[in-house]
């Protein structure tokens, strides 16, 4: 039996129902504070995501789904291309699909003495390229009893981690003006921000001033799957961005944007979230505090985990997204951004913190809270609610200032979060049956021919929207009782032969039981009437 992906799962009703009255409520919240959508495709570059969330955050080096242009595997392209192999006799030139050293028994690919064997790869720069090129040479070294030389030609200047990485895998690169096109490295969004982003650039959105954008959808991470975190989950986001002329940069925004979250979580009904505060500084502090924090790593570093160890390395700050209960004590005493903002950047956190008190927003300061991406600067938040266990953080966000220079964009300083949508389904006080709308009414045809007859009425009365169910004229009018009760149904109508006579129907009531007859053209205005339909008063049933 073919079942769903661990990691992803389905949504059925009645929960879909708690989904929906989410996504209304963000809706109609986000309305109030001038927040329009914006839908961007769920995939993009995967360069897209290195230069914004970062590569060494775990997202990006360890938890993105990423694949080669058209469809085919890392392993297929690369046997779509040319391997030039230099050798005895000059070079040659492997051409796709035949590249195994052993489809040439006559050729004798080892080289003159004193030569080395160079395999020349022509592809864009990414990490699968750089690991399979590596395990490739293994083939050939082998037939050629040396190890050979491995070198990606290249039209487009690999990053700064690329470049490491081929240098630890002995890889030379050499950068050419353009080669022919072979694959273009796509990535399943793990999040939704520097999908914005670039679409802020490549639309030209600074020129309607300030920009309110929010978004709902799926968002795709391979993470170890356990309650309330999956490998395909939802995130409803928004985003504030614009040109600093539009006031983006103020603390202003901040505080709007934290006090609209509060709102809608107290919409919801939910209670009990907390609201966890820091600021994590702008490019000076970070230069700063990245070098105080590389000191005090060197004489400890070593008792850490293969990935601190890493991270000391490379970005210092992403020690503090370790999960490692050992290396905890450790990271505890490390030196906190806080003590290196500076002039400007303390001033806008005390600035947010004031409105932030002003609107009677309650939150408390976390001076370990960095967030694990890497775009973030001054205020980054948390909200966090107790019912959740392990993974406790609802939603997650903050300023992200320089994020659209890196992407090659004009200055665009901006402020977001995101709400993870399958821990606030969780963390909601409702149930599902409560905010699932349950029919109106139910259509009992009774007898031979009726079911035209009850067609007819269902296509009445749905027009004029009531919520109809139609039964079927084989059932007996018990058992239609019984299911319009078992689906909540308020009413069932029954249309026999004598009710299409006299143009009026026997209409039961099923929470009191009484029984009227109703004209045809009255119906709707009955049921309607005399039905709260409005249990809970969700935003998917407020009419
Ligand atoms: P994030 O903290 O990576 O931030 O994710 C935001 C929220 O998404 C988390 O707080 C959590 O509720 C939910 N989430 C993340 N991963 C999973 C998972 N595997 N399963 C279930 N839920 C998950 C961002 O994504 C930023 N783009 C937020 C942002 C917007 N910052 C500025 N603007």
């Amino acid at each position: 039996m073919i079942k769903a992906v661990r990691g992803t799962r389905d949504l059925l009703p009645p929960e879909t129902a708690l989904w929906n009255f989410v996504e209304a409520a963000a809706r109609d919240v986000f309305r109030a504070y001038n927040f329009h959508e914006i839908r961007t495709p769920i995939f993009e570059e995967t360069q897209l995501f290195a230069r914004s969330v970062g590569e060494e955050t775990d997202i990006v080096s360890k938890e993105m789904y990423t694949w080669l242009e058209d469809g085919r595997s890392p392993e297929q392209m690369l046997e779509l291309a040319w391997v030039k192999v230099h050798g005895k006799g000059g070079d040659w030139f492997v051409p796709p699909r035949f590249q195994k050293p052993s489809y040439y028994p006559d050729i004798e690919f080892r080289p003159p003495a004193g030569e080395r064997i160079l395999l020349e790869f022509s592809s864009r720069p990414s990490l699968e390229r750089l690991r399979l090129m590596r395990q490739y040479a293994g083939t050939w070294s082998e037939v050629c009893q040396q190890q050979p030389v491995l070198r990606l030609v290249t039209d487009r200047e690999p990053s700064d981690f690329l470049q490491r990485e081929a240098a630890r895998l002995d890889i030379e690169i050499e950068t050419v003006e353009l080669i022919d096109e072979l694959s273009q490295s796509l990535t399943l969004r793990p999040e939704n921000t520097a999908g914005v982003v670039r679409a802020y650039i490549e639309h030209e959105l600074w020129q309607r001033g300030l920009q309110k954008l929010y978004y709902i959808g799926p968002q795709f991470r391979r993470e170890r799957p356990q309650k309330g975190r999956y490998r395909q989950f939802y995130q409803i986001g928004a985003e504030v961005i614009g040109p600093p002329s539009a006031g983006s940069e103020s603390p202003a925004r901040d505080a709007e944007v934290l006090e609209m979250l509060a709102t809608f979580l107290d919409r919801l009904g939910i209670t009990g979230w907390t609201l966890e505060l820091n600021s994590v500084g702008c490019p000076n502090d970070r230069a700063l505090f990245n070098e105080a924090l590389r000191k005090a790593l060197e004489p400890v570093v070593a008792k850490m985990c293969a990935d601190c160890q890493r991270r000391a390395v490379m970005n210092p700050l992403r020690v503090f997204d370790c999960k490692v209960p050992e290396d905890q004590p450790i990271i505890d005493k490390l030196p906190r951004i806080s003590q290196f903002l500076d002039e400007p950047c303390r001033k806008h956190f005390d600035e947010v913190q004031t409105i932030l008190k002003a609107t009677g927003i309650p939150f408390t300061l976390n001076d370990r809270l960095v967030r694990g991406l890497d775009y973030y600067t001054r205020t980054a938040f948390e909200f966090t609610h107790g019912a959740l266990g392990a993974q406790n953080a609802i939603l997650g966000g903050g300023r992200y200032d320089g994020l659209s220079e890196s992407l090659g964009g004009p200055q665009a300083p901006g402020i977001g979060f995101a709400i993870g949508e399958d821990r606030l389904v969780m963390s909601l006080p409702q149930s599902a049956d409560t905010v699932s709308p349950k029919p109106d009414v139910y259509i009992a045809p009774v007898g031979e021919g009726m079911n035209h007859e009850a067609a007819r009425l269902a296509r009445e009365l749905r027009g004029k929207d009531v919520v109809t169910e139609l039964g079927d004229e084989s059932f007996r009018l018990k058992k239609s009782l019984e299911t319009a009760s078992k689906m909540g149904a308020r009413f069932v109508l029954i249309v026999g032969e004598n009710e299409v006579k006299a143009a009026s129907f026997a209409l039961k009531n099923l929470a009191t039981g009484e029984q009227t007859s109703v004209p045809r053209a009255e119906l709707a205005r009955k049921i309607q009437n005399s039905t709260d339909r409005s249990q809970v008063a969700t935003p998917e049933n407020k009419r």
